[in-house]
């Protein structure tokens, strides 16, 4: 853990411009052009890097920047949405069917807690909330239909800390998925190392950092991010909170600057 360096990783990371621009170019395209028919049904798989399909599905700006978030939360993959509330609602969404279960920290985002409380319950899936940092009252909410674990690793409003790592062994232990909301804490923690499955941002607040735009971010292994932007079942792909590559491009330049503006 104290090895890995967010900031560093960042850095390190240098896309050019198709002319050899210091930053990489703004894809101002919705829909892509094939140069060879064959090429397209790999594309339609996700099996083909480096050729797009339809700006919802990805696009290179869009790539850029879920690359440069997938470098500081030290995860295989990320991806980026259109709100804080997109990137938090795909990934549940794409984890439960009718009948799960989640179980939440009780202090978390006012919207994420109506989507639990209010929302979610249309499709059958229902939350218990509990105080996470009780691990007792989590491992006593776990039933069989529970497939997530959730919480926020600073949070909004009580500014609560979870123990990441013990919740991460209960996630494990009951063949659960840890998702983490770390828009308080971009770089000061850093959950997957501690074992989450899955982080999440708002992306309107502490990365982007300048209160110009609404956007968010999941952070994951290549295979749910994969799962995502699935053409046929990925709830990225089908409810389409895609962010805006002009936003995603801002968005890159500002992450370049984080580690100074938390410190
Ligand atoms: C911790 C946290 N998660 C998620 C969100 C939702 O993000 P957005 O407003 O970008 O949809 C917010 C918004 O305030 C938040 O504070």
């Amino acid at each position: 853990m104290s090895k890995f360096n967010p900031a560093d990783n960042i850095q390190d990371l240098q896309y050019f411009g198709e002319y050899g621009g210091v930053n990489p170019s703004i894809t101002d395209s919705s829909t892509y052009t094939f140069l060879r028919a064959g090429t397209m049904e790999g594309v339609f798989e996700g099996e083909v890097e480096g050729c797009y399909l339809y700006s919802r599905h990805w696009n290179p700006t869009n790539r850029y920047l879920s690359m440069a978030l997938a470098e500081m939360e030290g995860t295989e993959s990320a991806s980026v949405m259109a709100s804080g509330m997109g990137a938090i609602t795909s990934a549940i969404m794409q984890i439960c069917s009718a009948g799960d279960a989640i179980v939440s920290s009780r202090t978390i985002y006012g919207g994420t807690y109506a989507f639990m409380k209010n929302y979610l319950p249309k499709f059958n899936i229902n939350t218990t909330f509990v105080d996470t940092t009780n691990l007792e009252q989590v491992k006593a909410a776990i039933t069989p239909n529970t497939k997530i674990i959730f919480c926020e690793t600073i949070s909004n409003p009580m500014l609560e800390v979870s123990d990441i790592a013990e919740l991460s062994k209960i996630a494990k232990a009951n063949n659960c998925q840890l998702i983490v909301d770390n828009t308080f804490s971009p770089m000061i923690f850093s959950p997957a190392k501690l074992g989450a499955d899955i982080v999440v941002h708002s992306m309107t607040k502490f990365i982007n950092g300048m209160s110009d735009c609404v956007a968010g971010t999941v952070c994951a292994s290549h295979e749910f991010i994969d799962s995502l932007y699935d053409v046929n079942s990925g709830t990225a792909m089908l409810l389409g909170p895609v962010l805006d590559s002009f936003r995603s491009s801002s968005i890159l330049k500002n992450l370049r600057t984080l580690h100074i503006r938390m410190k």
